[in-house]
């Protein structure tokens, strides 16, 4: 059973924060339009060893939102719930799609803090002309239509088809379902605007564990394992036979890996 946390932050946000287990820290960082509940599978494993930590992104779960913000501020974000929950210690840090857009920020800026990273179903790269414009128009759409008239058309992309009326589409469709359109617009906004970060992969030298799904169209396997091999200290793995959601979708094969990598790295 995960604990609940509600940290304020310095701007006086509230910052939802859920826990499990002891050891060293590991913090997972949740997917657009998602929240701490798709992480629940991975927390329950890795609490075994680990005490992780899992933020809410802002208007996101239980965490409020209040003006538009860059993927930035979200890094410093998770580096307020560091130094209040896993002071004092190198943490490692694992970051879902935007989750991992995150992460790549909080490298960026506080990578003294990190001992290890993996990146899940995600890209360094930014967005063509085209997806930035489908970004904004869903931001401008979200507050007009509601949230799942807009996100609906998402679910085929975040789990495989084989995946589909399973429990695992249940549980995403109820987490789409729960977002706010706020929370949907300012992260659509945020993630328009984030960072390149592909001219940076070959400073990342620490740890780094580089994830995909066989069938994710938004990280093909193809191009991430070629950005992953940029980085030096990494090691690439592709699990089959699912999309966009792996932890949620391969939940055991998924576990393996990142319980295997965090070990060897503690
Ligand atoms: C996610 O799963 O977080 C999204 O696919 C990220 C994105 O829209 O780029």
């Amino acid at each position: 059973m995960l604990n609940s946390i509600a940290l304020i932050t310095p701007s006086g946000r509230t910052l939802s924060v859920k826990a499990l287990g002891s050891g060293p820290a590991v913090i997972l960082l949740h997917g657009f339009p998602l929240d701490h509940r798709m992480w629940t599978q991975t927390a329950e494993h890795l609490g075994t060893w680990f005490h992780c930590l899992i933020p809410e992104l802002r208007g996101f779960g239980l965490s409020s939102l209040d003006d538009q913000y860059r993927i930035e501020d979200l890094a410093d974000d998770i580096d307020v719930m560091r130094k209040h929950l896993a002071p004092d210690q190198q943490v490692h840090l694992i970051g879902l799609s935007m989750g991992g857009y995150v992460a790549l920020e909080y490298w960026r800026k506080y990578g003294q803090h990190l001992k290890s990273l993996t990146l899940t179903n995600t890209k360094p790269s930014v967005d063509d002309t085209a997806a930035r414009q489908a970004r904004l128009d869903m931001a401008e759409r979200v507050v007009q239509a509601g949230t799942w008239p807009t996100v609906q058309p998402l679910m085929g992309r975040l789990i495989a088809a084989n995946s589909s009326g399973t429990e695992v589409h249940q549980l995403l469709q109820t987490i789409l379902q729960t977002a706010s359109p706020a929370a949907i617009a300012a992260a659509q906004r945020a993630m328009a605007e984030r960072r390149d970060f592909v001219p940076h992969l070959e400073s990342i030298k620490l740890p780094t564990l580089v994830l995909t799904g066989q069938l994710d169209p938004l990280a093909p396997p193809d191009a991430t394992r070629q950005w992953a091999e940029r980085i030096s200290t990494s090691s690439y793995h592709e699990i089959p036979s699912v999309g966009h959601m792996t932890p949620m979708e391969a939940p055991a094969h998924f576990n393996r890996l990142v319980g295997e990598f965090l070990l060897s790295n503690r």
